[in-house]
Parts: structure tokens; sequence; C-alpha cells
């Protein structure tokens, strides 16, 4: 055994996703940003192209992104498709943070390594960022509401054509007791071969 296994289930286990509306008024510093940033960058990566990029939203850059996404959410829905309690919660969620990851796949010049294989790299990147965080005792939350696919959204990131915005990450300090998890036994999403 290399590492404390009871320690790293725990925190596996451990890790939930807390909304906004839960967050404390506790600041997350910017240094404990820094520690996840680091850690995000171990996810394991097909050909090392380490395609992961992250937008780090915070203080005034909170403001703008609040206001980008309602008012684009606004702008681009057809008004039959219009709800204003998701036009709420895109302008209030990034002021209810410490700060706001978002979460981006930088494509290959290439191309070579198949799309969804770069996703999958992202993803655990912020597998990574979210169990270091849980660590930290740190409320997070990823969300892909709104326009958070859009070319509109590509272009307020600063994004190319072939990039990915993969949603958005809240962090902030848990304001209630940390929720419990609940998931299916291994039973339900396995299937062995040959014992
Ligand atoms: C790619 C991805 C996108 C997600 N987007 C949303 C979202 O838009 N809204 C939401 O309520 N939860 C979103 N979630 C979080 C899930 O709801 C959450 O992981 C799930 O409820 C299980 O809870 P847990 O993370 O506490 O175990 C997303 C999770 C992933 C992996």
């Amino acid at each position: 055994m290399r590492h404390n296994l009871s320690e790293i289930n725990a925190v596996i286990c451990d890790r939930r996703s807390i909304k906004p509306e839960n967050f404390s008024s506790r600041k997350v510093h910017r240094e404990i940003i820094e520690a996840l940033l680091e850690n995000a960058r171990w996810a394991p990566t097909h050909g090392m192209t380490q395609p992961w990029f992250f937008k780090i939203f915070m203080g005034n850059g909170l403001k703008k992104l609040a206001e980008f996404h309602s008012e684009k959410y606004k702008e681009v829905t057809p008004q039959e498709k219009f709800n204003p309690v998701k036009y709420e919660k895109l302008r209030s969620r990034p002021l209810l943070s410490s700060a706001v990851i978002a979460i981006c796949m930088r494509r290959q010049e290439t191309e070579k390594i198949p799309e969804i294989e770069e996703i999958a790299a992202v993803a655990c990147a912020v597998q990574n960022m979210h169990l270091t965080a849980t660590a930290y005792g740190l409320a997070c939350y990823w969300n892909t509401g709104g326009i958070t696919y859009s070319d509109e959204m590509k272009q307020f990131l600063g994004l190319g054509e072939k990039d990915r915005c993969m949603g958005f990450f809240f962090l902030g300090y848990p304001a209630d007791a940390w929720p419990q998890g609940q998931r299916k036994p291994i039973e339900y999403y396995t299937e062995w071969v040959g014992e």
C-alpha cells in the first residue's frame, strides 16, 4: 500500500455538490483555489495534450459573469422558452460565490486525440479539483445551465471555435451541515466476464 486508503475512500465518498444558495458568506482565499488548480493538472491526458483551461472569476469578475450569462440567456432564448427562475439563478449564483471557475477544453490543433477523450480528461481534472476542495471543506457545484454550450459563451470566455465550455464550478463554504450522498450498489452497473 502506497497511500492511506481509508483517507482516500473518505474523501471520494464525502465529495458533494452544494449549490450557491447554500454557501455561507465566508470567502475562499485565492491560495486555496490555486491548490485546487495545481491538483487539476495531474489528471490523466491522452497524448499529454493537457486540454484543460480554467478561467477564474472572482470579485468584479463575478459581476461580469452574472451579468453576461443572465442577459445573454434572456436575449437568445425564445420568449416561450424563457424561464424567469433560470434567469434569476444565472444572475444571483455567481454573486453568492467566492469564485466561479469556467471549465473549458482547448482542442488540440491537429485534432489527433478524439474529442471525447479530451472532454474526459477535463472531467478528470474537475474531479481532482472537487476532491481537493472536499478535503478543504469547501462547497462546490458544477453547473451547465443557461447558455453554457453556446457560441456566445465561447466568445465571452475567449475560446476558439473548436474549444468547449463544459460548465461552471461554483466555490464557497457551506452554510449548513455537510449533505449526505447516495449511490446505487455496484451490482447495478457492473458485469463481470471470466469469473
Ligand atoms: C458534467 C456535469 C454537469 C452538471 N450540471 C449540473 C447542473 O446543470 N445542474 C445541477 O443541479 N447539477 C449539475 N451537476 C451536479 C449533479 O447534479 C450532482 O453531481 C449529482 O446530483 C450528484 O450529487 P453529488 O455530486 O453531491 O454526489 C452536474 C454534474 C456533472 C458531472
